[in-house]
């Protein structure tokens, strides 16, 4: 296969003319590397208590409009007993960075969620080694933390409490601690170039990555970028089929801010590359409080309809659903 260089890419993003024949060398990569299956992950978004100021999210702390909450530890492991029962092999603890979750209180819920016979990925934004190593040691498998833009510039104009070298050795410490390590970016931040995009892809090889989500920016009203344009679905599309062709194994969701933007999103990313879906386990009464960004899917809907409804849109394309952990390549526990 030709060699995909900085230049290559970039001109690849540049020209529409060629996507359906990256589209179909991506699905064609995903087949050959991670086989047909789909992995399902149960996520539970167990707080949106967020110290945080990210330009683009909803949960920024200074949104005062949305009303927030925090799910007890016993109520989130009762909610991963729940997801167990009905099929899922892993479950995804996403939160805002909320320190009500102390070291202590998370490798209880890590500890006892382990007893269910599941892997356990952590979305929960930067922490020291120390409590990394705390999370991994309680039984954590895998961490999400997306880069979000390699651009310094632009990383630090959309994070201004935060710093890029920060991001980078929390990514650093989750590898060297042995998590699977999951990363991404957002396609169509304001001022992000294709350039850059060209970049990240680039840096998610270097670091060697195991998961990557990639999904499009969404304008959200409660914050300073309300009034920028969505990203685009088809340039995310083709960033995600680009880390399938360079990267091979690794484990891509087809994510739920792409069926934000296309109502057919997930299904056409299953086919672009992505082999994972992250279906929400969340209690309905707390979905719609999760608003990173406006038009979220299933706000209405109970986990077990969620579950159904994409075991069903999976199999009408041809898929199957795993019944595995789903780790990186065949590497099972
Ligand atoms: N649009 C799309 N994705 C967003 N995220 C946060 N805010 C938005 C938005 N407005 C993504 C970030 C984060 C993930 C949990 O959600 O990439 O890492
Ligand atoms: Fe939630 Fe389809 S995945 S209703």
């Amino acid at each position: 296969m030709e060699e995909f260089t900085r230049e290559k890419i970039i001109e690849i993003l540049k020209d529409d003319s060629q996507n359906d024949w990256l589209f179909s060398l991506a699905d064609k990569v995903r087949k050959e590397y991670v086989g047909d299956e789909v992995h399902l992950r149960g996520l539970i978004e167990f707080s949106n208590i967020c110290k945080c100021t990210c330009q683009y999210c909803g949960l920024r702390c200074a949104n005062k409009t949305i009303e927030r909450y925090r799910i007890e530890p016993e109520d989130i492991i009762d909610l991963a007993k729940m997801a167990v029962d009905i099929g899922y092999k892993t479950i995804v603890l996403q939160s805002g960075e909320d320190n009500f979750y102390d070291t202590d209180k998370m490798c209880k819920i890590i500890e006892n969620i382990k007893k269910f016979d599941v892997a356990i990925t952590l979305g929960i934004g930067e922490k020291t080694y120390e409590q990394y190593k705390a999370y991994r040691d309680a039984g954590a498998d895998r961490f999400l933390l997306r880069i979000e833009t390699t651009d310094k510039n632009l990383y630090e104009k959309m994070h201004p409490h935060m710093s890029f070298d920060n991001r980078l050795r929390c990514l650093k410490d989750l590898k060297s601690l042995g998590f699977e390590v999951g990363t991404g970016c957002l396609v169509g931040l304001p001022g992000q170039t294709i350039e850059s995009l060209a970049d990240d892809i680039l840096f998610f090889k270097e670091i060697e990555a195991d998961m990557i989500g990639i999904g499009p920016f969404i304008s959200h009203p409660q914050t300073p970028l309300k009034d920028a344009d969505n990203g685009n679905f088809i340039l995310a599309l083709k960033v995600m089929a680009l880390v399938r062709i360079i990267m091979k194994n690794i484990n891509i969701p087809a994510t739920t801010a792409m069926e934000t933007l296309h109502e057919n999103g997930r299904l056409i990313a299953l086919q672009s590359g992505a082999n994972v879906v992250m279906p929400n386990v969340t209690s309905t009464e707390y979905r719609a409080k999760y608003e990173i960004y406006p038009g979220k899917i299933c706000i209405n809907d109970e986990p077990s309809k969620c579950r159904g409804c994409i075991e069903g849109k999976i199999k009408s394309i041809g898929r199957s659903i795993s019944q595995n952990y789903g780790f990186r390549g065949k590497k099972q526990r």
